[in-house]
């Protein structure tokens, strides 16, 4: 299910300036093909029959519907739980790397966006020496779900041949995401290659794939906060909240 269709919705709200009708079966880039029936209930053309003379296309969503405020979501992750869980993974690495990385520092390769706030934790809660990078791949967009694809849009900016690398990622969900990764940092030598994520959610697994460095396993829902987005909404939320209607993804 692609959450645009939800979020479009949604943005045809009370006191919401209704789009410019335009004739049923035209379609453009921009918007998304909808129906407004007499009562205001909005009716998606891709999916039920045609049944009336007219068609709205409906832009992004702007209305504050689509995006309910964080403090009114359920906190699935508390801002001490993270902060005390972020310093045991930071002990845990420190000891798993004592005396490996003499001149030569830990990596930390964060995928942006959504783990840099973990990162930047993480990265202070390792006291041995590191230094960070940053990946970029596609993104999900407007989308809760997967395409499938993943495609890189930012490589690393200096080489970690011969390197201790940790891959830093907000969360673990389908797997698509870093098994790419870690294909492509394995492609770069490193003398080691481990995974951390703040989140995991083992049960919508796609490919097989584990990470080394766990904050917290979480049910199939839909979170925000601590980095993670909505939209691009909710990344600087401090605890980790459950976004309503979100186990549908
Ligand atoms: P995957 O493992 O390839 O499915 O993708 C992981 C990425 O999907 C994460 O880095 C997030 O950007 C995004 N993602 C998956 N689940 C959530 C969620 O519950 N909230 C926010 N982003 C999510
Ligand atoms: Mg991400």
């Amino acid at each position: 299910m692609v959450k645009d269709d939800t979020l479009a919705s949604q943005s045809i709200s009370a006191g919401a300036t209704r789009p410019e009708l335009t004739a049923a079966g035209s379609e453009t880039n921009t918007g998304v093909l909808r129906s407004v029936q007499a009562d205001g209930l909005i009716v998606d053309l891709r999916t039920r029959p045609l049944t009336r003379a007219y068609a709205t296309l409906i832009p992004m969503p702007t209305s504050t519907l689509a995006f309910p405020p964080a403090a009114q979501m359920d906190v699935l992750v508390s801002r001490a739980e993270i902060a005390e869980r972020v310093s045991e993974i930071g002990r845990q690495i420190t000891a798993d790397y004592e005396g490996q990385t003499t001149g030569h520092p830990l990596v930390l390769i964060g995928v942006l966006k959504g783990a840099a706030i973990f990162l930047s934790d993480l990265a202070r809660a390792i006291s041995i020496d590191n230094t960070f990078d940053f990946v970029a791949v596609s993104s999900y967009g407007r989308a809760r779900v997967s395409s499938g694809a993943v495609k890189l849009i930012k490589d690393i900016d200096n080489p970690v041949e011969g390197r201790h690398v940790i891959l830093v990622e907000d969360i673990l969900d389908t797997g698509l995401t870093l098994s790419y990764l870690r294909g492509l940092m394995l492609q770069h030598k490193p003398a080691s290659l481990k995974i951390a994520t703040c989140l995991d959610k083992p049960s919508r697994r796609l490919v097989p794939i584990e990470a080394d460095y766990v904050g917290f396993k979480i049910p199939n829902q839909f979170v925000i906060g601590y980095g993670m987005d909505y939209s691009e909404v909710y990344r600087n939320v401090p605890d980790i909240r459950i976004f309503p209607n979100g186990a549908d993804h």
